[in-house]
């Protein structure tokens, strides 16, 4: 994961308050980074979550101190109510936003809610990182790397033919998962994309960004 520890280590939000939401055990940010906080509040629909963040987390949190503090409910369904209850804090979606369309089961529909998600956030400090393709790739091959040319900050918004491009430089094999997420940022958001095996020969196509309010 140092590709998105890297990432994270770039965004110095301007506020000392974090709303984190699908944050589960917090395997992809290093300790670090959270300790920049003074207050957490995270938010997931998994009951197990606040556990498994403390196994990883608690002790480097104490250590800040960082006070944090779990919260069970729908982030996406609930985040006009969460902003307003933390009308401070920096907002950050921590690999939840590609899983929408399978929790909703229709890919239109969740590109509907992902597009609007910006203009809820407008004025708000934000980033996200979440799952863009997803799919195998061929046996003999490792990723492409020099797909990683692609991914520069300020890289357009893909139109589908630059998606084609790009599996083909990924060394796509079979059906590649559109996870309905190229609407997230605002057009012209710096990104980076961050190819992660998750598991052998099948491959997920992260993208990360952080939203300014300025920008
Ligand atoms: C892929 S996991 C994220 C893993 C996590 N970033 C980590 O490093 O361990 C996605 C998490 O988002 C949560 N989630 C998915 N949809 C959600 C929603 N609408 N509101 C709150 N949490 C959600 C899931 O319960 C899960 O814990």
């Amino acid at each position: 994961m140092s590709a998105i520890d890297a990432f994270l280590g770039q965004i110095t939000p301007s506020s000392n308050q974090l709303v984190l939401l699908g944050g589960s055990a917090g395997w992809m940010m290093p300790p670090a980074w959270l300790q920049r906080f003074r207050r957490i509040d995270a938010y997931d629909i998994d009951p197990l979550a606040p556990w498994l963040f403390k196994l990883r987390h608690a002790k480097a949190l104490q250590a800040r101190p960082t006070e944090i503090h779990f919260h069970r409910s729908d982030a996406i369904a609930g985040l006009p109510t969460l902003l307003d209850r933390h009308p401070d804090a920096f907002v950050w979606f921590d690999n939840l936003l590609g899983q929408l369309r399978y929790r909703l089961g229709d890919e239109d529909a969740a590109e509907r809610q992902l597009g609007q998600l910006k203009h809820v956030l407008a004025g708000r400090e934000w980033g996200s990182l979440h799952d863009m393709y997803s799919g195998p790739t061929d046996e003999k091959t490792q990723i492409n790397r020099s797909a990683l040319a692609l991914a520069h900050p300020g890289t357009p918004l893909l139109d589908d033919a630059g998606t084609q491009r790009l599996l083909q430089k990924l060394d796509a094999k079979g059906v590649w998962q559109d996870h309905a997420t190229r609407v997230v940022f605002p057009q012209g958001t710096a990104t980076q994309w961050i190819p992660w095996a998750f598991r052998p020969h099948y491959w997920h196509w992260l993208e990360a960004g952080w939203v300014k309010p300025s920008s």
